[in-house]
């Protein structure tokens, strides 16, 4: 069966990370976070994938080209703008003509694949949604179902009190081809607020596939965070921290041995650890970075390239590729984008978002 992934949404909730990198490459462990999911995929079989691209699709497609290097067969399909999420998978065109899987781009699950398309064939169902629960559902989308977990209604963004489930909709679907036949050309359409509830509507056999797999949406910055805890903690099956070493870093490293590295921590290839220096997990380190004498990285993200100078604190904050720290400065519980610097000895005040290539002085 063909995947088609939505990786062309805006990604506004994760700004400043996705101003100039589109969220699918936003990295991940220091791999871009579409390659979690293709390799996801890859483990129940799927090979052949399409990717729906609008906004920043050329970093996407530089990176992941043909889908050879990956051991896929890839094409992608281009919209001027954003089309919704039904409209962009009809843009694939020809290629609806059987089954298809469906997948947001910017979810990270265990979701069992080969299961899930067992159960839409057993049904028979026209469509299958797939449903995790979460403990807030009121900023999701709402799957009510029957005992057979056939979909009886949709509740989008719910009051507290019309609240009966926490199982939302999870962003995997199955679909048939007549489905997609029903979602109008060139328009903006989308699956949640359009397509499903028409199906309902029209008094199709749509099913649940309700499943507690390991499941995040990296829609926030909050989510991204989680995300990487998760990973380094091991609740996912797909990453295993370390396999008892202390710390796992990558080729051609440069950590001095007065260096201090405490919890999980990951640093990428090319990296120097100056003398004194301490990074305090769970925190990942990108490739080719430079942590200077005496710097302090706590609980963070830091992307690639990006320079900390001497007695420089990062605490529970994201820094995006290429950017610089200056001596003595303080960045806390903040988001800073690509390119963006830190003068020395200022503080960045915590919450702050730092647009890429500002200077903080
Ligand atoms: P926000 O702007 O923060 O809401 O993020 P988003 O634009 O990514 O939207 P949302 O989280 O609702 O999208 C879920 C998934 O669908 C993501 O992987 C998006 O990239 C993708 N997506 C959303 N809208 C479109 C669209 O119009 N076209 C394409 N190709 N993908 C979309």
């Amino acid at each position: 069966m063909k995947a088609v992934i939505l990786s062309g949404g805006f990604g506004t909730r994760l700004r400043p990370l996705t101003i100039n990198t589109p969220k699918s490459m936003v990295p991940v462990l220091n791999i871009p976070f579409l390659e979690h999911v293709i390799n996801h995929l890859k483990t129940h079989g799927v090979s052949e994938f399409s990717l729906a691209v609008s906004y920043l699709a050329q970093p996407i497609k530089n990176y992941f080209g043909d889908g050879s290097r990956f051991g896929i067969s890839l094409t992608y399909t281009v919209e001027d703008s954003p089309m919704g999420t039904a409209g962009a998978v009809k843009n694939a065109g020809n290629s609806l003509n059987k089954r298809i899987l469906v997948l947001n781009g910017d979810i990270f699950t265990d979701l069992d694949i080969t299961d899930m398309i067992a159960a839409h064939k057993k049904n028979k169902a026209k469509a299958t949604i797939a449903l995790t629960p979460v403990e807030d559902p009121t900023s999701y989308g709402l799957v009510l179902t029957d005992n057979n977990l056939r979909v009886l209604r949709f509740l989008e963004k719910p009051n507290p009190d019309e609240i009966t489930t926490n199982m939302i909709n999870a962003g995997t679907y199955i679909l048939e081809p007549e489905v997609m036949a029903l979602v109008p050309p060139q328009t903006n359409y989308s699956f949640e607020r359009e397509l499903f509830p028409l199906l309902l509507k029209n008094g199709e056999p749509v099913y649940a596939y309700p499943s507690s797999s390991y499941w995040m949406d990296i829609g926030k910055p909050e989510n991204y965070f989680q995300l990487h805890y998760d990973l380094l903690n091991g609740k996912s099956n797909q990453f295993r921290y370390n396999n008892g070493k202390r710390i796992v870093a990558g080729k051609r490293c440069n950590i001095h041995p007065t260096a201090k590295i405490t919890g999980q921590v990951i640093i990428g290839n090319n990296c120097m650890i100056g003398e004194g220096a301490r990074i305090n997990g769970p925190s990942v380190i990108g490739t080719d970075c430079h942590i200077s004498t005496d710097a302090v990285i706590d609980d963070s993200i830091i992307w690639a390239s990006v320079y900390v100078e001497p007695q420089a604190r990062i605490k529970h904050s994201i820094i995006a590729d290429n950017c610089h720290i200056g001596s003595a400065s303080n960045v806390e519980e903040s988001v800073l984008g690509d390119k963006a610097i830190v003068t020395y000895g200022r503080n960045v005040k915590a919450g702050s978002l730092v647009s890429p290539g500002t200077i903080v002085y």
